[in-house]
């Protein structure tokens, strides 16, 4: 008899995601600050975006989107080992929105945030695919929650039209897979960072500092001019450690920043339109609940499938940036 080997594999169960009811359209915006509909649209690919109202904090969408997820897998708070939240705005310095999210729904377990800007959720994926691996956990809830609009100075015309806040989460389990491409689970993550960056885009503030409490800041054109090259040699490079050939590929899941910069990879990947999954004309850039948001709409209207491969990509503040394989 043929022995095969058989590793753990951190596998998707369940999607869900949370989006504040009040819209915000560009047309709204340009009644407030001096740009206009066919500026944000020809730049970003943004027409609205969703805005949290007082009582939807970060860890109210977190909770939400989670219950969604666990009821997309069938499963219970009490399959939940562990929670962990990618946001960088968390309502308070601490307790942090994981375990606010852990005492809504009633898990036991442990549960963290993780502070890396818009890859928050890639980062928050692979240190979940790690706990599950070494056997720490086998239940996780994977969540990325953002309430940028409290970070926003809306009188500065060249950030606050690009954000929007939301939030996804992924419900992994383990499972078992022999290794290969075929695997159903996270095949790879890979994280990178380069602090050398880290003007290029951060917060003038600090969180829990209600007196101080901070406003995101961004050289938006430099951030553009890393984008492509990094995301494209990471998704590269996610392709490689798994022996697969471009074409493999069947869905792209990117972070939402920019429809230009998700053109880019989805060309680079040679991925026709209808295979990149886009969601920054309605959602704009929600940070780390961009790639779950996006996931969940093409999870829930039956575009992505069990057995497809999907790509998933981000760049932020940091400068962080990552990749996730991961076959449904
Ligand atoms: N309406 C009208 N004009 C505007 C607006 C606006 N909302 N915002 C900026 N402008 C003007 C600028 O003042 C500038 O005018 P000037 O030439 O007279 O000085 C002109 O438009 C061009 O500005 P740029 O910043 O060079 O425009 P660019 O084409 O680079 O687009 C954008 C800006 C959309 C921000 C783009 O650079 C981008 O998407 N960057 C990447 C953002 C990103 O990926 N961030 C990472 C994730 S975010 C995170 O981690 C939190």
């Amino acid at each position: 008899m043929v022995k095969t080997d058989h590793i753990i594999r951190s596998q998707i169960a369940g999607i869900g995601s949370y989006l504040p009811a009040q819209v915000v359209t560009n047309e709204e915006l340009a009644a407030r600050v001096d740009t206009s509909d066919a500026w944000i649209r020809e730049r970003t690919g943004i027409r609205q975006r969703h805005i949290a109202a007082p009582h939807e904090s970060c860890a109210f969408m977190a909770t939400e989107a989670a219950r969604a997820a666990l009821a997309d897998a069938g499963a219970h708070a009490s399959d939940v080992d562990a929670i962990i939240v990618g946001t960088a705005t968390p309502d308070q310095a601490f307790p942090s929105v994981a375990v606010r999210v852990q005492a809504a729904i009633g898990a036991g377990g442990f549960g963290f945030d993780l502070s890396a800007a818009c890859s928050g959720f890639i980062y928050a994926l692979s240190m979940a695919d790690s706990l599950i691996k070494s056997g720490q956990a086998r239940g996780v809830l994977v969540i990325g929650s953002e309430v940028y609009s409290r970070i926003l100075n809306w009188e500065d015309r060249g950030t606050c039209v690009l954000f929007g806040d939301g939030a996804g989460a992924v419900f992994l389990r383990a499972g078992e897979g022999a290794g290969r491409g075929e695997d159903r689970g996270i095949l790879s993550t890979h994280l990178h960072a380069n602090g050398q960056y880290g003007d290029m885009l951060y917060v003038d503030g600090a969180v829990g500092r209600p007196d101080r409490p901070g406003h995101l800041v961004m050289q938006g054109n430099q951030v553009f001019r890393h984008a492509v090259t990094l995301l494209s040699e990471t998704v590269n490079e996610a392709l490689a450690a798994n022996n697969l050939p471009q074409s493999a590929v069947d869905w792209l899941v990117p972070h939402q920043a920019n429809l230009r910069i998700i053109d880019g990879i989805g060309r680079k990947l040679g991925l026709p339109p209808e295979r990149v999954v886009v969601t920054v004309d309605h959602h704009a850039n929600t940070s780390a609940a961009s790639i779950p948001l996006a996931l969940a709409e093409a999870w829930r209207d039956g575009r992505i499938e069990r057995g497809q491969l999907v790509l998933m990509e981000a760049l932020g503040g940091g400068l962080t940036w990552g990749s996730a394989l991961v076959r449904m």
